[in-house]
């Protein structure tokens, strides 16, 4: 696989009252066409800030980004973007609010053709029946569905997402990953991901980011996740080399997010036996796949 994505140096100085701050300072990062990247790091260290800057929603101040071989100025619908809370348009259907980005991205393509682009991911994300709905009569996790279907029918080359399910129940939250994972395997999307959540990680990427505190903060680790893919949930809770990865993510978090930055990490809360981390891992509620139908024509094509 290719490189698809480069961040170079990426740094970000936000104005403030008391002076510049540099929130992100020389972030590098090379992501591989389809590959599917997580980033985690403490609240508050520049995770949002990195995603915005790739979005082209947020003025880089240092460095750059190349997508596919082009150095980004701007936001574009080659980067689906998926936020923690989806901001659908209140009048308009589930249909009408994934036909908004369709109609602009694929003008050349039939009526037809568009709306069974809007349909087909309606369909995989499991709004079939509730195409015809307004965000009103649709659930937290529905509307979320509406966003993730939004985001994958305009084909980007890029996928953001930035907690796409820090709102959601457990049970939910479990569906929407797979839904996602297998969005993602079908399409053969590049995509970075922000969570809060190391299961969540170690579930749905190749590799897991981890960033230092901020101020200046930066790519302190990188981790790869060796589990073959399709996962099983259950067989990953089954695996002791899970147990491991999430400690290593748990001990960057807990101590060498603030190390690599010469800050003192606070005291850890008592943990019998690292038995904590486990009870923490999900051991029920088995996800759900969505439905499989065809691809439309018109992006197998593309
Ligand atoms: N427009 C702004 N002006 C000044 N400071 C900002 C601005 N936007 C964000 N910040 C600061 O930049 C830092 C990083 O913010 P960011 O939202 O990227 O963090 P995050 O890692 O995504 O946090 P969380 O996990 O809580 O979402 C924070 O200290 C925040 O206060
Ligand atoms: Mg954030």
């Amino acid at each position: 696989m290719s490189d698809h994505v480069e961040l170079s140096n990426l740094t970000k100085t936000y104005p403030t009252p008391g002076g510049p701050a540099v929130i992100v300072k020389n972030f590098n990062l090379r992501i591989r066409r389809g590959e599917f990247v997580c980033l985690i790091g403490h609240s508050g260290c520049g995770k949002s800030t990195v995603l915005s800057m790739l979005a082209g929603l947020n003025e880089i101040s240092e460095g750059g980004i190349v997508l596919a071989g082009r150095e980004l100025t701007g936001p574009g619908p080659d980067r689906g973007v998926v936020f923690q809370s989806p901001s659908l348009l209140p009048w308009l259907t589930a249909y009408e609010n994934v036909m908004l980005g369709v109609d602009q991205v694929f003008f050349t393509a039939s009526a037809a053709e568009r709306r069974q682009i809007a349909e087909y991911y309606l369909t995989v994300v499991g709004l079939g029946d509730a195409m015809d709905k307004r965000p009103a009569a649709l659930s937290q996790g529905m509307r979320q569905r509406v966003g993730i279907a939004r985001a994958f029918a305009l084909s980007p080359k890029m996928l953001l997402l930035d907690e796409p399910f820090g709102m959601l129940d457990s049970l939910t939250r479990m569906e929407l990953q797979q839904v996602l994972v297998d969005l993602w395997n079908r399409n053969h999307l590049t995509a970075l991901m922000v969570t809060h959540d190391v299961d969540e990680a170690l579930f749905l990427a190749d590799r897991i980011v981890m960033m230092t505190n901020g101020p200046e903060a930066f790519v302190g680790d990188i981790l790869h996740v060796p589990f073959p893919r399709p996962r099983d949930r259950r067989v990953l809770l089954e695996d002791p080399e899970y147990y491991r990865l999430r400690e290593e993510l748990i001990e960057f978090l807990e101590v060498r997010a603030y190390t690599l930055k010469n800050q003192s990490p606070p005291p850890s809360p008592p943990r019998p036996d690292g038995a904590a981390s486990r009870e923490a891992a999900p051991r029920s509620a088995v996800p759900m796949a969505a439905p499989c139908p065809t691809t439309p024509s018109v992006l197998s094509a593309s």
